[in-house]
């Protein structure tokens, strides 16, 4: 796997313009299954899990072309029914396919998924949901099968805000008999965005963006045309990267109400956070305090930036105490930043962060997404020099990462795994 070669130190200053929404774009392709005529999505990031959502897409018989940030898909011809293991264990994120197949086909087979490296992320809210709405559910050989002649709508109460079920079940329901009711929906601004695109498709919903979705079943849906919406993980990131750095970002495209918890902890912080109506400039000098974190469903503090934000808060002075209540086991990233020099102790979902460290480079390894992203972030703001390795995990969610970064005067080198850096010495 490539790695990133990180001269620290350098404190980032310009503007960076964010991406569509990985957690968006994703949904959005998945839900293009529903019709069979065409859909076109504008602001698409070129990550790996968009590459992969348009392999799920092809090897189920859509057409899936990709030019740029716009993406179309033509699922107009005969159809599969199967989701394979190779692809679903490359990206969770494909059990989203589950939904719209039942819809259209009125059954498929979703191998069991793996996915990322943050806990066991179960499925027993979708399955259960898609239920309740009248699918046969059997799960076998590791795939799970699901089968209804036709759905028909529900009242449906999800016993946790979960992204992913809420949306399968959206995606499910838009076309099943009757009403469907989602309570304790998630409220993500993604999911809004899924709602926006099923309606243009043809689709009646609304109360989507709270935690009660009211969905009219209609006969059919047609294609449609939509943009992505921005990726607030993305901002949030380039914005801790002006923290750490003890520099200045602006960050266009993304409207501050998305971040709007995130950003009061990093002013709670001591950062310098600047609001417009479609973008933010972060800037900070170092003089940071610590402060209590609690990841949560959103509107709360997002999973997302867990990792990333417990980069900032290793500098700040003082002690902060960070909960993680979305995921079990999303601190395995702690042990990385340690060597890099945090002082970081996890029990149980609980993380200690003993501020006033200093970074100093060292070679780290990511161990997810989110969790390399933060790594990164702390190599540029080390001493000396920082090797993150297995950064394919990096590949998956942000968009021409490291020249980004470049762009923004961070000294970053990506590197391919068969190239010997001067620090592989030190394994
Ligand atoms: C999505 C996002 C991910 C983000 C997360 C929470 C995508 C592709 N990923 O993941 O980046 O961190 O939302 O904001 O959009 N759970 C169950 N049973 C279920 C479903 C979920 O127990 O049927 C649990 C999971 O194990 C996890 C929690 O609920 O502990 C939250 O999961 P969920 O909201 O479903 O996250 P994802 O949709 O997987």
């Amino acid at each position: 796997m490539a790695k990133y070669l990180i001269t620290g130190g350098v404190p980032l200053a310009g503007k960076v313009r964010i991406s569509g929404a990985k957690n968006s774009a994703l949904k959005l392709m998945a839900a293009s299954l529903l019709s069979p005529r065409k859909s076109i999505l504008h602001n698409v990031p070129l990550i790996q899990d968009v590459f992969t959502m348009a392999d799920v897409l092809r090897e189920l018989g859509a057409e899936v072309s990709i030019d740029s940030d716009r993406v179309e898909i033509d699922p107009s011809g005969e159809l599969q029914d199967t989701a394979p293991y190779e692809l679903v264990r490359r990206m969770r994120a494909s059990i989203l396919v589950m939904g719209p197949l039942l819809a259209r086909l009125k059954r498929a087979r979703v191998a069991m998924p793996g996915g990322c490296n943050i806990g066991p992320r179960h499925i027993n809210f979708h399955l259960n949901g898609l239920e309740k709405l009248g699918a046969r559910i059997n799960v076998g050989h590791g795939f799970i099968n699901v089968a209804a002649n036709r759905l028909t709508g529900d009242a449906i109460s999800l016993d946790y805000p979960s992204v992913g079920a809420t949306e399968n079940l959206m995606m499910a329901a838009v076309t099943a008999r009757g009403r469907t009711v989602i309570e304790s929906a998630a409220r993500e601004p993604e999911i809004i965005d899924l709602a926006k695109f099923l309606t243009s498709m043809g689709a009646s919903i609304s109360g989507a963006g709270t935690s009660t979705i009211v969905i009219d079943g209609v006969e059919e849906l047609e294609g449609a045309t939509h943009t992505v919406i921005p990726d607030r993980i993305e901002a949030g990131t380039y914005m801790l990267a002006a923290a750490v750095t003890n520099g200045e970002i602006e960050v266009e495209g993304i409207s501050p109400r998305y971040l709007e918890l995130f950003i009061s902890k990093l002013r709670a912080v001591g950062v310098q956070v600047k609001e417009f109506d479609n973008g933010v400039s972060c800037s900070g000098d170092g003089d940071y305090s610590g402060t209590d974190i609690a990841t949560l469903p959103y509107p709360g503090f997002p999973t997302d930036l867990q990792a990333p934000v417990i980069v900032l808060l290793s500098l700040a002075q003082g002690h902060s105490i960070v909960t993680e209540n979305v995921f079990e086991n999303r601190f395995t990233f702690v042990d990385e930043l340690n060597r890099l020099g945090a002082n970081v102790q996890t029990s149980g979902h609980h993380a200690v962060v003993h501020g006033g460290c200093h970074f100093e480079g060292t070679i780290v390894e990511a161990t997810d997404l989110r969790a390399g992203a933060g790594l990164v972030l702390a190599g540029l703001a080390a001493s000396g020099q920082t090797e993150v390795r297995r950064i394919g995990h990096i590949d998956r969610g942000y968009e021409y990462f490291e020249h980004k970064l470049q762009a923004l005067g961070a000294d970053i080198e990506r590197v391919e795994s068969s190239k010997r850096s001067p620090s592989a010495s030190l394994t």
